[in-house]
Parts: C-alpha cells; sequence; structure tokens
C-alpha cells in the first residue's frame, strides 16, 4: 500500500521527474543574478567558499529533512507540519514552520516577480538590438533607465506574476512538469557556452581569480550570514517549496541521491554564471560590487558584441526569465496547497497569493526609483524584505526542520521514509542534521545579527 500512496495534489510521474522540478525550482535568479552581485558585494572568493561550506554543512542535510517531511506527510507544508508534530508529541512551535514558511514565501514571491520582470523587459531590448555594440557604461545607463520608470517594472512584474499563476493554476501535473522538462537543460547549454565567450576577455583570469582565491580579511560577520541566507534563497529551502514538492515524489526514491543531484546541479549552475560575469566585469573596468543591476549591466555587453549576439542574448534572457518562472512556481506552491486543502479551487487559491504578492511586489518596484531615498534599517524596502526573508527567515524555518527531524521524530520512521541505501550516507546526514547544521545555523545567526 505504501508504495502507491500519493495525496490530493498528485505526484510526479518518477524520480527524476522530481529532479527536474526541484531544480527547476532551485536554479534561478538566485544562481544567475543574485549570486553573482552578493558574490561582488561580498568580495569574492571567501565568501564563494563560504556559501559552498553552507550548501554541505546545512544546505543538502536539510534539503533531505525538507523532502522527507513532505513525503512522509503527502500534504501542504502547514497542514505537513501540524499533522506530524502532533504525531511525534513535538512542541506546538514546530507548526510555525509552514505558516512562517507560508509567509516568507509570499514575501519572497513579490520581489521576485519584480526582477523576473527585469529579465522579460531586457528580452525586448535584446530583440531590438539596443546593446549592439554596447559598451559597460552604455549597459548601465539602459539599466538605470529601466529602474528609474515604475510604469514599465509594473508592466513587466504583472506579466510575471500572471504568467506564474497560468501554470499553478494548472496543478501539479499538467503544469508545472511540462514546463521544466526541456528548458533547464537548455539554459545551462547556454551558460556554458556564454564561459566560452568569457574565456576568450581579456578579464578573464581576474574573473576566475575573483571566484577562488581566498582572502580570509575579507570576510566579515555579516557576509557569513549572507552566505548562510543565500545556501538556503538557492536551494529552495526553509520555507516548505521543497517540502510541498516532496509531498509529490513518489515513495520508493532514495533520499540522498535525489538530492544531491539537485544540489550538484544548482552549485554548477551559480558557479558557471558567476564564470560569465566576472571577466565581463573585469574587462569593462565594471565594479564587482555594483548590486542587483550586476547581471543587467554585464551580459549585455557580451552579446552586443557577439556576431548573432542579438539573437543569442534574446535567447539568454528568455531562459533566464524561464528559469525564474519554474523558481516562482515552487515559491507559491505551499501557500496555494494548503489552500486548496481547506477547499478553495487550485484557481481561486492561486489568484488570492498571487493577487497579494503582486500588490507587495509594487513596493519593490519603487524602491527603485520614487521610494528610492526612503530607507532603514538594510536600505530600501527591497532590500529590506530581502535580509529578512534569505537572512533570517530562512534559515530560522531551516534550523526548526532539522530539530524536528532530528530530534524529534522517530528515527525508526525517519530511516524508513530516508530509505538511504548507503548506510554510511545516511550516518553522515544524521549526525549533519542533529548537530552540524543547527550548530552552524546558530553560531551564523548570533554571531551576525548581534
Ligand atoms: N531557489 C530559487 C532561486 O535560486 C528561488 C526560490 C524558489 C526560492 N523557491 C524558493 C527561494 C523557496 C526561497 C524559498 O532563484
Amino acid at each position: 500500500m505504501a508504495a502507491d500512496k500519493r495525496g490530493m495534489h498528485g505526484v510526479w510521474a518518477s524520480r527524476w521527474t522530481f529532479i527536474l522540478a526541484a531544480t527547476g525550482s532551485a536554479v534561478g535568479l538566485g544562481n544567475i543574478w543574485k549570486f553573482p552581485y552578493i558574490t561582488g558585494e561580498n568580495g569574492g572568493g571567501a565568501f564563494v567558499l563560504m556559501y559552498l561550506a553552507c550548501i554541505l554543512v546545512a544546505g543538502i542535510p536539510v534539503m533531505m529533512a525538507e523532502v522527507l517531511l513532505g513525503r512522509k506527510a503527502r500534504l501542504s507544508p502547514i497542514n505537513t507540519m501540524s499533522h506530524l508534530s502532533a504525531e511525534y508529541n513535538a512542541p506546538k512551535f514546530f507548526r510555525s514552520i509552514g505558516w512562517l514558511g507560508a509567509l516568507a514565501g509570499f514575501f519572497i514571491l513579490s520581489f521576485y516577480s519584480v526582477i523576473a520582470g527585469w529579465t522579460l523587459s531586457y528580452t525586448g531590448k535584446m530583440i531590438s538590438g539596443d546593446f549592439t555594440g554596447a559598451t559597460g557604461e552604455m549597459a548601465g545607463k539602459i539599466f538605470g533607465d529601466l529602474l528609474a520608470d515604475p510604469v514599465s517594472l509594473t508592466m513587466y512584474h504583472t506579466i510575471f506574476i500572471i504568467l506564474t499563476g497560468v501554470v499553478i493554476a494548472r496543478g501539479v501535473n499538467e503544469g508545472l512538469e511540462k514546463t521544466v522538462r526541456v528548458l533547464m537543460p537548455l539554459l545551462f547549454i547556454m551558460l556554458v557556452l556564454l564561459m566560452g565567450y568569457s574565456m576568450t576577455t581579456p578579464g578573464f583570469a581576474d574573473g576566475f581569480k575573483f571566484l577562488f582565491s581566498f582572502d580570509a580579511s575579507k570576510l566579515t560577520a555579516d557576509s557569513v550570514v549572507v552566505a548562510l541566507g543565500h545556501s538556503f534563497f538557492t536551494l529552495s529551502l526553509g520555507m516548505g517549496a521543497i517540502m510541498a514538492y516532496g509531498a509529490y515524489m513518489p515513495q520508493q526514491a532514495s533520499l540522498g541521491k535525489t538530492v544531491i543531484t539537485v544540489g550538484i546541479l544548482d552549485t554548477l549552475v551559480a558557479l558557471t554564471a558567476g564564470l560569465v560575469i566576472f571577466p565581463i566585469v573585469f574587462s569593462q573596468g565594471l565594479e564587482p560590487g555594483a548590486g542587483p543591476g550586476l547581471m543587467f549591466q554585464t551580459l549585455p555587453v557580451a552579446f552586443g558584441s557577439l556576431p548573432g549576439g542579438a539573437f543569442i542574448g534574446t535567447a539568454f534572457f528568455i531562459l533566464v526569465a524561464i528559469a525564474a518562472w519554474s523558481s516562482a512556481i515552487s515559491i507559491a506552491e505551499p501557500a496555494v496547497a494548503w489552500a486548496v486543502e481547506k477547499g478553495a479551487t487550485r484557481l481561486v487559491a492561486t489568484m488570492i497569493v498571487c493577487g497579494a504578492a503582486w500588490a507587495l511586489g509594487m513596493l519593490t518596484v519603487l524602491s527603485f526609483n520614487e521610494l528610492s531615498d526612503f530607507t532603514f534599517l538594510k536600505g530600501t524596502f527591497f532590500d529590506n524584505l530581502d535580509f529578512l526573508t534569505s537572512n533570517i527567515m530562512l534559515p530560522l524555518g531551516g534550523l526548526l526542520i532539522a530539530l524536528f527531524v532530528g530530534w524529534f521524530m522517530k528515527e525508526r520512521a525517519v530511516a524508513k521514509e530516508a530509505n538511504v541505501q548507503s548506510e554510511m550516507v545516511y550516518n553522515i546526514w544524521r549526525v549533519m542534521l542533529r548537530f552540524v547544521s543547527p550548530l552552524a545555523v546558530l553560531f551564523i545567526f548570533v554571531n551576525g545579527l548581534l
């Protein structure tokens, strides 16, 4: 009976479909837009190393735990957590994993959609050949003009959220699977080709050194918090997205191999994106710490100088938009799945979640123009929302998930559900989840936030 256990939302066709969907969720703006720009802001190699360490120590173990929870209960994260906390007599606050997650998802979707809108706008700019022969300076100006225009930003934000809603409303099998199957591999091939280009630029050696040379003096407590937060963000962890996808995972698939595959693919895409972007930064005399505009000021220069660049550039931004699309879907899924369990239709649930995220997203739109001078704590409204979600809510969610699976679920149930073939892998995971991941998260938190 256990073999065909499935929830009300459907089941992925196979383990590979789960890997594709989870990779589709993990690979997104986080890899291509955010990873390079925060690496630039945090000084390069030392930050990259911290990020890789966080993926290993916290990301992969927590990801296995999230998938496990989802698959065990086969419900939305909110109901998964309330069922399982009751089943294992865990303290009530573990239920907050689900609620905190849905809230974080709503916050993240609101700004994610705005940034994804930029990629749509750039698709248009590429088609019309705006960047042919452009220098870094010209690309910077074009980007600045886009940010200064709240009407365009709103339009692209609106288009993106509608696209997201359409796929979510169609449900797990029909909507989510088909989109990612073909397009993810294409994006990766495109990045590798672009890396071929960046290797020919004069800044390649500098770019490479920037990414991979370790200089401990560049590491601050703050940048370690950012590295930890990003390791959760990039793997879609800490808010239930991967838990929701785990709920649709076939029963017999092994957790370890599946999750490690997703982790490796995600990391490869991020590092490749870095190897494309930083050589261009140094070749063009741009600033690595340019912030959220980094990708939009560098890649168009590459396309502008390549034969057929307008065409390649158009295809590239379409693929990035699609990567963002398959991620955005997973950000909204926990809240939508919960509303469906409450009796809403998928369509209504989608409209409410996406509509609310759209409205909140307007504050991010305005953070880049009308409200750019309105700063508090970490900066603009967008900066604060980004910091709060990635660097506080996701690690907190991840910490609670690790503690719940590591300390409150019965070991036998965990071992059975995990279905990890190698005993050594299982044991390492267990120790990581119980001791290493929680302590790492706590330590980084306490150090960084105080
Ligand atoms: N991981 C995606 C990216 O890197 C974004 C994302 C999707 C996400 N689902 C998530 C981030 C859930 C946090 C939580 O672009």
